[in-house]
């Protein structure tokens, strides 16, 4: 399948783009788009064949169930039995944005592949431009995982998407790099107190500021078979070819590490701030300036994407502290470590 790359970048008139996408979608066609945290590969959530075709291009389980997407908080109540006090709370302070809540679906609604047989249903209002005006132009909830290939991080720009999906989708929408960078916060709110299922840029101070009290397991709470969560964390994530390490951000045990790494005979490529820039790796790829959880949430995608075109045989991956947005930056992390640090 050959794959149409249309740029829809706010200096073109993309008139035309968006009614091809949107001819594709209507077609059963699987599009990608970038929403405000990472790359979507979105199709019709109420078209099973077209779902499918989502779930064949990212090698992707069929027992994860996907995200829907819809342009404005007024839909919700279309789609689902009911509506939580604290559910409407999240809508009116957090959407559009990057933050997915999980709610009882109404009954054969939305395709049964979307929800993996379950009977909730993750649903976001997107914050971008494209997202919000493909959402308008096609007036149906599309139903979009992260477009990277299963197990692979998540697409922050058009390009990371072409990698991975060109010949497997039909069209792939470019405009420009995401912002959050990491993927959206999913809450459950069908449980009290809420629960965080995933970290994200809605961080769970910001939450419980609305809400009041939120359950936020930790990586450790997480490996417990009780604990609720979301059933894509339990496979592999955001992993690059080369094994990552993480390490404290500390430049003297940093550089040690490097020397010690190398003398074992390993190209060493280094993800860190700007600081790190001068270090004796291989390679070094930047999260941005020093102290900046929001550049490095907005670059940490791209530098693991980075390491892969690299002969780099081992990847040091510098930590941050886990408060705020802090939070999913290491959740992500250690996913891409397989929970490995540098001893
Ligand atoms: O920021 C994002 O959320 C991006 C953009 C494209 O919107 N989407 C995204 O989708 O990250 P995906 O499919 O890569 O991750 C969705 C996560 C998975 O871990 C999935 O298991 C969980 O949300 N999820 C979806 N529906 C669920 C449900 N009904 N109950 C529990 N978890 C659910
Ligand atoms: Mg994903």
């Amino acid at each position: 399948m050959e794959t149409k790359y249309l740029i829809v970048d706010k200096n073109v008139d993309s008139h035309d783009a968006y009614a091809q996408a949107v001819d594709f979608l209507n077609k059963g066609e699987v599009v990608a788009f970038p929403t405000e945290t990472v790359y979507g590969l979105g199709a019709v959530a109420t078209d099973e064949v077209a779902v499918q075709k989502i779930f064949a291009a990212k090698e992707r389980p069929s027992d994860n169930p996907l995200i829907v997407h819809i342009a404005h908080k007024e839909q919700v109540r279309d789609y689902v039995q009911h509506i939580p006090e604290v559910a409407q709370k999240c809508m009116d302070a957090f959407w559009p944005g990057p933050l997915t809540l999980i709610l009882q679906e109404k009954p054969n609604f939305f395709a049964e592949n979307v929800t993996a047989g379950l009977s909730t249903v993750g649903l976001r209002v997107p914050d971008h431009p494209v997202a919000l005006r493909l959402l308008a132009a096609i007036n149906k909830p599309l139903a979009a995982p992260s477009a990277n290939r299963s197990g692979k991080p998540s697409p922050t720009k058009a390009q990371h998407v072409a990698e991975d999906m060109t010949n497997r989708i039909s069209c792939i929408l470019d405009g420009g790099a995401t912002g959050v960078g990491l993927e959206s916060t999913v809450l459950d709110v069908t449980v009290t107190p809420p629960v965080i299922l995933r970290p994200g840029g809605v961080t769970k101070e910001m939450l419980e500021a609305v809400i009041g009290s939120v359950i936020q397991p930790t990586d450790k709470e997480q490996e417990n078979p009780n604990t609720p969560k979301a059933p894509g964390m339990k496979y592999t994530h955001y992993a690059p070819e080369a094994p990552v390490l993480l390490i404290e951000p500390e430049t003297e045990n940093v550089q040690q590490a490097i020397a010690q790494l190398q003398a074992a005979g390993h190209r060493v490529a280094l993800l860190a701030s700007e600081s790190f820039a001068e270090s004796e790796a291989n390679y070094f790829f930047t999260y941005g300036k020093d102290d900046n959880v929001d550049e490095m949430s907005s670059a940490l995608y791209d530098a693991l994407r980075a390491c892969d075109k690299t002969d780099a045989t081992i990847i040091l991956a510098t930590t941050t502290t886990r408060v705020g947005v802090g939070v999913a930056i290491m959740n992500r992390l250690e996913k891409a470590a397989g929970g490995q640090w540098y001893k």
